[in-house]
Order: structure tokens, then sequence, then C-alpha cells
């Protein structure tokens, strides 16, 4: 059943928090709708304008369609994430979506308010909802002066503004993720500290924490130890940090890098397992079976299993 983010984030805020997965391949759909229909957990499926660029909007929205004749029992929302207007007009249009992100964050704080707003107006009018960002997520590095690593946060003081200027439905905000497998490069971790100042000029409006991605150690070790070379130093949000986000407002967890890395583990140790098969089904099996297991904990950690 495809449901209106709205109806999930009034259910969620404060309990638990809807896992909105990024999706470009077929395996990743299959694993993502039986992993929300066993866990009986709502979710939000979001295609970025790569992921449209990759497969073909039309291609990806297509199988998520098919997905939900297969999986018949998921509960879910399509989202279009990081959209510019161009994207966000497209999605509405296609009637394909029931919300989209128009992402004007690196713009200043008037540019991206008139952006923000325009594709609201657009949205509002057939009944999506929009999501919103409001300071500049990225790769924090341990050289630069604090002054300028809080610059990249989302400013308190500015949020209250933000959403009555826009009308956004949720806001995705700057509290010390990146997106990637290098989070945290200065060891920081979330800025919890912002996150409930945020919530407390909020008063119960969804937020939404881009890269959610966990980044386990194991999974690198695995990754390097079937061939393959990332950096040390690669590190995520880690579960602690995903529980206590909940409570300040957080419903929406983005994750996309976790997939990425499981479809290189999966493969890359298939393949030096095997290296007679050059067969794409075999491992490709293997790797809808991981990620349906992966988010079944994904949707147990986020609180989200059995609340379809
Ligand atoms: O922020 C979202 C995704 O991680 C970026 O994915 O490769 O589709 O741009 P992309
Ligand atoms: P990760 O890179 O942590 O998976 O974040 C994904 C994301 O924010 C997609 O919008
Ligand atoms: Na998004
Ligand atoms: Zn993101």
């Amino acid at each position: 059943m495809i449901i209106s983010p709205k109806v999930f984030f009034d259910d969620c805020y404060g309990r638990y928090a809807i896992a909105a997965v990024n999706v470009f391949t077929m395996e990743q759909v299959h694993g993502l709708f039986s992993a929300a229909q066993l866990a009986n957990a709502p979710f939000m499926v979001q295609l970025t304008p790569v992921a449209r660029n990759y497969a073909h909007a039309r291609m990806l929205s297509a199988m998520i369609d098919a997905a939900a004749k297969i999986y018949p029992k998921v509960v879910y929302a399509v989202h279009l994430d990081h959209g510019n207007e161009e994207h966000a007009l497209d999605a509405i249009n296609s009637k394909e979506y029931q919300s989209v992100m128009i992402d004007a964050s690196h713009d200043d704080f008037e540019t991206n308010v008139a952006r923000t707003k325009k594709v609201v107006d657009e949205a509002h009018a057939k009944n999506i909802v929009v999501e919103a960002e409001l300071g500049v997520l990225s790769g924090v590095e341990d050289d630069i002066s604090i002054d300028e690593e809080h610059s990249c946060y989302t400013k308190p003081s500015e949020v209250a503004n933000f959403v009555g200027a826009t009308d956004c439905d949720s806001l995705a905000v700057a509290v010390g993720t990146s997106h990637g497998a290098y989070k945290f490069s200065g060891g920081q971790g979330l800025q919890f500290h912002i996150l409930e100042e945020i919530q407390n000029r909020l008063e119960g409006f969804p937020i939404v924490l881009h890269g959610g991605s966990a980044v386990n150690v194991e999974e690198i070790e695995r990754i390097n130890n079937a061939g393959g070379n990332l950096t040390e130093g690669a590190a995520g949000v880690s579960p602690e940090e995903i529980v206590k986000s909940i409570k300040y407002g957080v419903c929406k967890i983005n994750i996309a890098t976790d997939t990425r890395l499981l479809w290189t583990r999966t493969h890359r140790e298939f393949f030096k397992n095997s290296p007679e098969l050059f067969d794409p089904i075999l491992p490709g099996r293997e790797y809808i079976k991981e990620y349906e297991k992966f988010m079944l904990q994904k949707f147990d950690l986020l609180g989200a299993t059995g609340k379809a």
C-alpha cells in the first residue's frame, strides 16, 4: 500500500524512524521490499538523479510498481532524493512519487527559501509532500577551524523561519553526518546539542537525517580481504547515535552507502571464492539475500519492525 510520508511521520515522531533507502538496481528493489514485507515495517524507497540517470526514471518506477505486486503487504512511499527543480517537477508530474526533496542547501538562505517554496507550491497542489534541506552536509575535515566547521551545521536560529517561509513538510539538517563511507573524519560524531536546539524550535516537526549509513568496520575489512582497497578511517553513524536521534525528532533516516558496501562485499567475496564462475544471477541472489538480512536489522534498529 502506498502511503503519504505525512502519515508515517505523524505516527513515528519520537518513537521510531522510517528507513529511506536509495535504490539503483533490481536486486536492491527486491531486497528492500522483501525485507519490509517480512518485518512488517513501513519504509521509503528513494531515487536520486544519478539513479534515474542510470536505470532511467521510468524503469525505476516500473520496478517499484512491480515489487509492490510481488510483495503485496508492503506499506511504503516513493521519494525523490536530492532533486533540483527540474527533477522535482518531473517527479511531481509523473504521479509516481508521494514525496520529493528539493535540495537547495548550497544556496544562501533567501535563495534556498525561494527555490524550496516554488517546489512546495507545485507539490502541494498535487498532494505531494516536500523535504527541504537547511545547512550543508559535507565531510568535515580535521584541519578546519571550529568556526568554519560550525558554519556547515544547520543553524537552529534559522529553522523555524525556514519552515514557516517555505511550508515544507520535513527538514533535512546538517548535524555532523556526511554522505559516503568516510563520515566523521574529525571523529566528532553526531552533534546532539544542535539537534536538540533544532527540535526545540520546531515543536514536533519531522527532521530528516541524511548520511545515515553505519559503515560497519567488519564490512570494510571483508571488502579489503577480498581484494578491495577502501581506505582505513571509513566510519559511519553508530547504532547508538541512530537510536538516540529518534528521540530528538528524526523521523526519516537516509541509507545508501551501506547498501553499496554490501554490494561490493558480496560480489568481491563471491568472485574471490568462485573465480571460475561468470553468471550475474549467482552473486545477484547472494546480494538480495544479504540485502534483505541487512534491512531486517535496520528496521529493528529504527524500531520500525511491526509498525506497518
Ligand atoms: O545522497 C544520496 C546518495 O548517497 C547519492 O547517491 O550516487 O545517486 O548521487 P547518487
Ligand atoms: P549515506 O551515504 O550515509 O548512505 O547517506 C545516504 C543519503 O543521505 C541519501 O540521501
Ligand atoms: Na531525501
Ligand atoms: Zn542525502
